[in-house]
């Protein structure tokens, strides 16, 4: 955690106006300023920047809190980071308890180590004992160029030369296993990570080595194809897409997805500078957010095999998730991007991506190849599934254009099958507006199932109490004597009120800033979305103890029973809620 004083000195100088506007388009709106988002692709400005809170939140995907949050998001930086980032720029030192500062220390030796082996594996390459590396890398085709380019090198086959190397640089042994460059063994023993490796170094969007990966040169080489570094203090594997400092910049509108560091590699030197890889793992949520903020198309060039296809279709939904739209590059004959252009060359491989196809087609082709049609019972599960498909094409004319084609493929009637959709869609509308219900519930917590005996009032009124208590503390009195934390239902609703309280106990402010410090992100979130929603609501001394007296009065029963509610009569309670007197 950060010294109190100095978060507050923070917030005094960091205007969240002044920072916002370093990174998007600021435009004023009445007393706030509003801007597209950044952290996800946004059409129309739905990020509000609240000067008055210093708080920021987006109306279209929920991402919310104060400044430091914003600096957190947008340079991908862990909370410490994010404050130190933003004292450099107005000119402060962070003081850090000594855990942080622990942290923040090794942080910086792994780096530092990180970058001395780094060049040590690179320099291997051209010794002369590395005859077989460079062997290899001739016969994978990668120019000396690509090789500095992505900085590849090698680790010998020995047992203790990283380990050595890093000892004279005067590294600890505790070091060098937080970097996890050496694994301890049985007896105490304790060895190089790497051995007999062509070594890929992994970077991250400000140029730090970050971890390594390390193949094997041949299929008898010792263990698995690929090592790769753990989790450490500098590495989150999860959180990290290879390659995504260089493809960062590219000025295409898309950015090509590959399973492996060899497709990577391959493509740049085919040309393309736009080329990433997930590490190994199945695209990650977080992996699909970062590759989002950089682009709103992914061309997804996995492998042809069974698992490549597996992988494609997960990381489709992902993408889609974050709101990125998905082609598909149709890779025949080969088993991955990089041999299909050792097969076929670099400018066959442009055509493939020229031709790339949307989700849409990909997913039929597909289907046709699972059914066969001319037998009438796969003809029928293969329709459902076709009209399953178009359903979730939002595109009318688009939907049109397919229905025509299938309708003269199958040769069935096209109004039929246009029949089965439109029926379709409106059930997916209707789901989809419970749904939308339900989410705005859980963003405000209110998880229909949780309240069987309705406590929607009460959480209005939680959240309520929590909102005038941020921006009036000097009521602190009138509540500290009425209500406790156990008083609230909802336990984020508690656990910030009970922040809050405590804080106000001591002479701590609780703005945003401040709680942010001490709270985790969720509940930022939650606090940014509350101060978003009332912003313009001024509460008095009557309305808070109208929320006061909602708690106090919670054991007098309200029996409305939400479980047997319709989609639409929930929406009318619960809007009749809101707009109750309670506003
Ligand atoms: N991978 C891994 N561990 C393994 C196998 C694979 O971490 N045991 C990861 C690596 O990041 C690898 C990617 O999964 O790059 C894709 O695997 P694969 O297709 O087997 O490797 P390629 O990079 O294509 O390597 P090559 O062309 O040499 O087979
Ligand atoms: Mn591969």
């Amino acid at each position: 955690m950060i010294s109190e004083d100095f978060i507050i000195e923070l917030k005094n100088r960091c205007d969240i106006g002044y920072i916002v506007a370093q990174y998007v388009n600021l435009k004023n709106a009445g007393k706030n300023k509003i801007c597209k988002c950044p952290f996800h692709s946004d059409k129309t400005p739905s990020m509000v920047v609240y000067e008055n809170t210093q708080s920021f939140y987006c109306f279209g995907c929920g991402v919310g809190g104060d400044v430091i949050t914003f600096i957190k998001n947008i340079e991908h930086l862990e909370y410490a980071e994010a404050v130190e980032f933003l004292a450099k720029k107005v000119g402060l030192k962070v003081y850090e308890d000594t855990i942080d500062r622990k942290n923040s220390i090794m942080r910086k030796k792994i780096l530092e180590i990180n970058k001395v082996v780094a060049k040590f594996y690179f320099s291997n390459l051209s010794s002369v004992d590395s005859e077989k590396v460079r062997e290899y890398l001739n016969k994978r085709k990668i120019s000396p160029q690509y090789i500095k380019k992505f900085g590849l090198g090698f680790a010998k086959d020995s047992w203790d030369d990283i380990i050595n190397l890093l000892y004279s640089k005067g590294y600890s042994k505790e070091e060098i296993l937080e970097a996890d460059l050496a694994v301890k063994g049985k007896n105490n023993s304790f060895y190089n990570m790497f051995r007999n490796r062509l070594i890929f170094p992994i970077i991250d969007l400000k140029g730090n080595v970050i971890a390594f990966g390390g193949r094997i040169l041949s299929t008898e080489g010792f263990g698995p194809k690929y090592l790769n570094s753990s989790d450490t203090l500098v590495f989150k594997k999860s959180n990290n897409v290879y390659a995504l400092n260089f493809a960062k910049n590219t000025k295409k509108n898309y950015i090509i997805l590959v399973e492996g560091y060899m497709d990577v590699i391959s493509l740049y030197q085919a040309g393309f500078d736009n080329v990433v890889a997930a590490l190994g793992t199945s695209l990650t949520h977080q992996q699909a957010k970062l590759i989002s903020t950089y682009t709103g198309q992914v061309m997804l060039s996995y492998d042809s095999d069974e698992a490549g296809e597996k992988a494609a279709n997960r990381a489709m939904n992902i993408l889609n998730e974050v709101g990125v739209s998905v082609k598909i590059l149709d890779i025949k004959d080969a088993k991955d991007p990089d041999e299909y252009i050792k097969k076929f060359g670099k400018e066959k491989f442009h055509v493939l991506v020229k031709n790339s196809k949307h989700v849409l087609d990909f997913q039929l082709d597909s289907l046709k190849r699972k059914y066969d049609i001319v037998q009438a019972s796969d003809k029928i599960n293969f329709l459902k599934d076709i009209v399953n498909l178009l359903s979730h094409v939002s595109n009318p004319l688009e939907r049109e254009v397919y229905i025509s084609k299938i309708s003269q493929e199958l040769d069935i009637n096209k109004d039929i099958i246009a029949l089965q959709i439109k029926k379709k869609i409106k059930k997916q509308i209707s789901e989809k507006r419970i749904k939308q219900s339900k989410a705005l519930n859980q963003i405000l917590t209110y998880n229909k199932n949780n309240y069987a005996g309705s406590r929607v009032k009460y959480i209005i009124a939680e959240e309520k109490i929590i909102t005038i208590l941020i921006k009036n503390p000097d009521f602190y009195n009138i509540v500290s004597s009425k209500l406790t934390g156990e008083d609230f239902e909802d336990t984020y609703n508690q656990e910030i009120f009970k922040v809050i309280m405590q804080r106000l106990k001591d002479g701590l402010q609780v703005d945003i800033t401040s709680l942010s410090n001490v709270i985790n992100e969720t509940l930022v979130k939650k606090v940014a979305y509350l101060l978003a929603s009332d912003l313009n609501i001024n509460f008095n001394e009557n309305n808070f103890l109208e929320y006061i007296n909602v708690l106090k009065k919670r054991q007098s029963n309200d029996v409305t029973n939400l479980d047997k509610m319709n989609n639409d009569e929930f929406k009318n309670y619960f809007k009749q809620i809101k707009d109750s007197k309670f506003k």
